[in-house]
Formats: structure tokens, sequence, C-alpha cells
């Protein structure tokens, strides 16, 4: 039985995809290191310490090194984000959650971001979520379960009884190590391992994932 909903952020909530772009792009420019659309899809769901690494494509570099280009880019985004506001939440979002809430559903934050208390409340979303679960909250990041471990908790609902809702492959598979059900959101090709899939936000059916009759 379904008694929490957990969401992931960048993707799902909002589409912040393409500021993370912009903001390794002007990063990767200034060192010279090889990065296009291709590249940044790679980056979907996966940490800022991973990304890097992605782009990195085996270069090494030093600890301190790393540290000061994920500053910067960070600091880049973080200029990004100053212009996102409700209006940027994706379509279908707001109203799903507000149906959770009045349902009495619980409803978790489950991101890779470090940023991503500051992007719910700039959407003006912090009110409808129980708990937030993100970059800060474990070591171990997507692949790995153990955000949504964490968030479940949070919310003290049975892993068996969170749903997911996730873009990226490397959340698909960490929502399933869970134990969780997951709800894709994308193309086929990305989010086929989701239980059930949606092209987009907008699609998202919650009388049909929680299989109830008359569903659209
Ligand atoms: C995920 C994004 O939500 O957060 C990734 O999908 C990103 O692209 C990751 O790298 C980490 O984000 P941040 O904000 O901590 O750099
Ligand atoms: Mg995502």
């Amino acid at each position: 039985m379904c008694k929490a909903f957990i969401f992931d952020l960048d993707g799902v909530i909002t589409d912040t995809a393409e500021l993370h772009y912009q903001a390794w792009l002007k990063m990767s420019n200034e060192e010279g290191y090889y990065f296009d659309r291709e590249i940044n899809e790679q980056l979907r769901g996966v940490s800022r310490r991973a990304s890097l690494n992605i782009i990195l494509a085996g270069q090494a570099i030093s600890d301190d090194k790393a540290d000061e280009l994920m500053t910067r880019k960070n600091g880049y985004y973080l200029q990004l984000l100053e212009t996102l506001s409700p209006s940027d939440v994706l379509p279908g979002m707001h109203n799903l959650l507000l149906e959770l809430n009045a349902r009495g559903i619980k409803v978790a934050l489950a991101s890779a971001s470090k940023n991503a208390r500051p992007i719910l409340h700039k959407l003006g979303l912090m009110p409808l979520f129980d708990a937030i679960g993100d970059g800060w909250s474990v070591a171990r990041s997507k692949p790995a379960p153990d955000v949504f471990i964490h968030a479940a908790g949070q919310v003290g609902i049975n892993v068996h009884d969170c749903i997911v809702v996730e873009d990226a492959e490397a959340g698909i598979e960490a929502a399933k190590a869970a134990g969780m059900q997951v709800v894709g959101i994308g193309p086929m090709q990305r989010i086929g391992a989701a239980h059930w899939c949606f092209a987009d936000t907008c699609e998202l059916n919650l009388a049909q994932i929680l299989g109830e009759r008359n569903a659209a």
C-alpha cells in the first residue's frame, strides 16, 4: 500500500539540468575540458564529484584542484539559480504535491543535490514536503539506495510502502535497490526500468499509479 511518495528534484520537480549544463560548460571552457550536451546527459542524477569525474574522462587531478573546480562550478550554478521562482515548477507537479498532502500520503525529497533545500525554497514548495533527503544526508549517492532509505526513515514509512518519482537511470536503480516502486519520467530508453513510465511530468497519473478505478 502506498503511504509515501519520494521525489527526486532535478528533472522531476524542476528542470535544473540546463543550469547544471551551463555551469559545467563555463568551468570546462575555462579549463580546456571537452564538454557537450551528450556528456551532460550522463550527469543526470549523478553527484557533483562523480559528475566532475565524468567530465575529466580519466584525466588525473589533485583533490585540491577537484575541490576548486567543483566550488567554481557551484558558484556559477548558484548565480543561475537566482532567477528560479515558483513558475519553474514542472507542469503538474504542484497539483500532485497538493493532492498527496490532501490524501494524507507522506511526501519526501531524495535528491543527490547539495542545493536541494534552497531550490525548494525558491520554488515555494517547502511547506508541501514532510522530509528532505539531499546531497548532505548520506555519504553514498545514487545509484546507492541510501538517500531513499534515509527519506523513508525520515517520514517513518516502510520502504515497501514508498513510491519514488525519478528521471535518471541512476535514481531508478537506487530506488529499486531500496525495495521501492518507481515512477519514471522521460524517454523509455532512459527510464524503461521503472514500474510506471511517463514521457513528461504533466502526463503523470496518480490514480493509475495507485491502481484506482476510473483512472483516465
Ligand atoms: C542531481 C542532478 O540532482 O544533483 C545532478 O541530477 C547533479 O546533475 C547532482 O550533479 C548534484 O547537484 P549539486 O547541486 O549538489 O551540485
Ligand atoms: Mg533527477
